[in-house]
C-alpha cells in the first residue's frame, strides 16, 4: 500500500463484480460474495474476502449491496441541439426509421451557440453519471461543416477523452449533388480541423449514408492522421460495414443488427468488438441483434446506449442491460460484462470496466444484492452511489462504518 495516498476500505459488499477471475486474466464476468475493496487515491488497491479486509484511512460499509465497475458507454452522440420526439411518435405509429432524420438535428445543431451545445452535453453527461456511467464516448456528426464538426469535438473533449470524429455521418443537404465532394472534405480539411480533438474516426457505412469505398477512404484518412477506427455497421440492413471495419482493424463494429455468417466469422477471427445498441432497436422498432449467435461464435460483445435524439434517446446503461437480457437472450452476467469490460475493450482501455488492483476506482453501488437486479427490476433507479477516480461523484451517501 502507498502511504502517501488517502485510502478507503469498502466493506459489506454482498456481491463484488470484478470481471477478473481469481488468479486469471480479465476476459469474462467474475464476481465474489461477501467481499471488500480498498481504494487508494484514484485506483483500486485491493479486493478480497470481507473477513480479510485491510485497514484504511476511511471505511464505508455498504450493507450487503452489490458493487460493480462503472458502466463504460462506448457509443454516444451527445453534442446536438433540438429534439425529434415527433419522429419517434410517427415511428411508434408505424413509420420506419430512415437515416435522413439526422439532417433535422444537423440544422438545429448548426444554429445553436457553443454554450447551448455545451449545456446539452453537460446535461446528458450528468444524466449518465447518475445512472452509473463513469466512462463515455462522444461523437460529432451533427455539424457536418468544418466549423461545426470541429466545435462539436472541442466541446466533447472538455468532458471525455473518448472523442470520435464522425464527419461521415450523412452527406449534408448542400452536398446532395456532390457526395464525392463531401467525402473529399471529410478526408481533408474537415479531418485536419477535427483531428486535434479526437482519438477515434467513425463512419456510418449504410445505404443512405456512406458506401464501402467512401467508408474505406474516410477510415484510411483518419488513420493516416493518427485516429483509431470504429464503424457504424449493418444497422438498417445487411451490407459491407462489418467487413470494412474488420479490414480496417477497427476497435469496434457498432450496431451489428443484420449480419451474415461471413460477418460473424470475420468478427470472431478479428480483434474487432461487436458493440450492440439495443436502445436503437427499441427506439426504431427494429429486430434486436442476435447476441447469442455472436457470443456462441466467440465474438467479444459490448453494450452501449447510442444516446442520440433520433434512434435512441436513452442515456441509461441499466436500461440497455435489461433489454439485452430480456430481448437479446444474454444472461445478466454477460450483459453486465458487456456494459463494463466489453465497453472498455471497444475503447481499447484496460484501466476501466474491471475492479482489480491497479484499475481506476470507478464503481457503482446498487440498491440491490446482485447485478441480476438490473434486469430483474427494470426501470427502477437501483444506482445508489457512483464513484469515479476514487471519489463519490453521484448518488446518495451511505452511512460510514
Ligand atoms: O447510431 N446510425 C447513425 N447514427 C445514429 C442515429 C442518429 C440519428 O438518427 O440522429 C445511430 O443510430
Ligand atoms: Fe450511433
Amino acid at each position: 500500500m502507498n502511504e502517501s495516498l488517502r485510502s478507503t476500505v469498502i466493506t459489506g459488499i454482498g456481491e463484488l463484480v470484478t470481471n477478473t477471475p481469481a488468479g486469471g486474466q480479465p476476459g469474462s464476468f467474475a464476481a465474489m460474495s461477501d467481499a471488500a475493496l480498498v481504494i487508494e487515491g484514484d485506483r483500486v488497491a485491493w479486493t478480497g474476502p470481507g473477513a480479510s479486509a485491510p485497514e484504511a484511512d476511511d471505511a464505508l460499509d455498504v450493507g450487503g449491496r452489490a458493487v460493480l465497475p462503472g458502466f463504460v458507454d462506448s457509443h454516444a452522440h451527445l453534442v446536438f441541439a433540438g429534439e425529434r420526439s415527433a419522429e419517434f411518435a410517427a415511428r411508434m405509429a408505424g413509420q420506419s426509421y430512415a437515416a435522413g432524420g439526422i439532417r433535422a438535428t444537423v440544422a438545429a445543431t448548426r444554429a445553436a451557440s457553443d454554450e447551448e451545445l455545451r449545456a446539452g452535453l453537460r446535461r446528458l453527461a450528468s444524466e449518465m453519471l447518475r445512472q452509473g456511467t463513469t466512462t463515455f464516448e462522444c461523437k460529432s456528426g451533427y455539424g457536418l461543416t468544418v466549423r461545426d464538426e470541429a466545435r462539436s469535438l472541442a466541446i466533447a473533449a472538455e468532458l471525455t477523452p473518448e472523442v470520435t470524429y464522425l464527419g461521415a455521418h450523412v452527406v449534408p443537404a448542400e452536398f446532395a449533388a456532390d457526395p464525392a465532394g463531401y467525402v473529399a472534405l471529410a478526408c481533408g480539411e474537415m479531418l485536419e480541423a477535427c483531428a486535434p480533438y479526437a482519438r477515434w474516426v467513425d463512419v456510418f457505412c449504410e445505404r443512405g449514408a456512406f458506401g464501402a469505398d467512401a467508408a474505406r477512404a474516410i477510415l484510411a484518412a483518419g488513420k493516416a492522421r493518427g485516429l483509431l477506427p470504429r464503424v457504424h455497421a449493418n444497422q438498417l440492413g445487411p451490407g459491407p460495414g462489418v467487413s470494412v471495419a474488420v479490414e480496417a482493424g477497427a476497435a469496434s463494429a457498432d450496431h451489428c443488427t443484420f449480419l451474415t455468417d461471413a460477418d460473424i466469422d470475420a468478427l470472431a477471427s478479428s480483434g474487432t468488438v461487436a458493440t450492440l445498441l439495443p436502445g436503437a432497436e427499441f427506439g426504431t422498432r427494429q429486430p434486436y441483434p442476435d447476441a447469442r449467435r455472436l457470443l456462441d461464435a466467440g465474438v467479444t460483445v459490448a453494450l452501449a446506449t447510442d444516446c442520440n435524439p433520433g434512434s435512441s434517446y436513452t442515456s441509461s446503461m441499466p436500461f440497455c442491460v435489461a433489454l439485452a437480457v430480456r430481448d437479446m437472450r444474454m444472461t445478466a452476467a454477460e450483459a453486465v460484462w458487456s456494459a463494463t469490460a466489453g465497453g472498455a475493450r471497444a475503447l481499447r482501455r484496460d484501466d476501466v470496466g474491471c475492479l482489480v488492483p491497479g484499475a481506476r476506482a470507478d464503481l457503482v453501488i446498487l440498491d440491490a444484492p446482485s447485478h441480476a437486479y438490473l434486469a430483474y427490476r427494470p426501470g427502477v433507479p437501483l444506482v445508489r452511489a457512483v464513484w469515479k477516480s476514487g471519489r463519490m461523484v453521484a448518488g446518495e451517501q451511505l452511512t460510514s462504518a
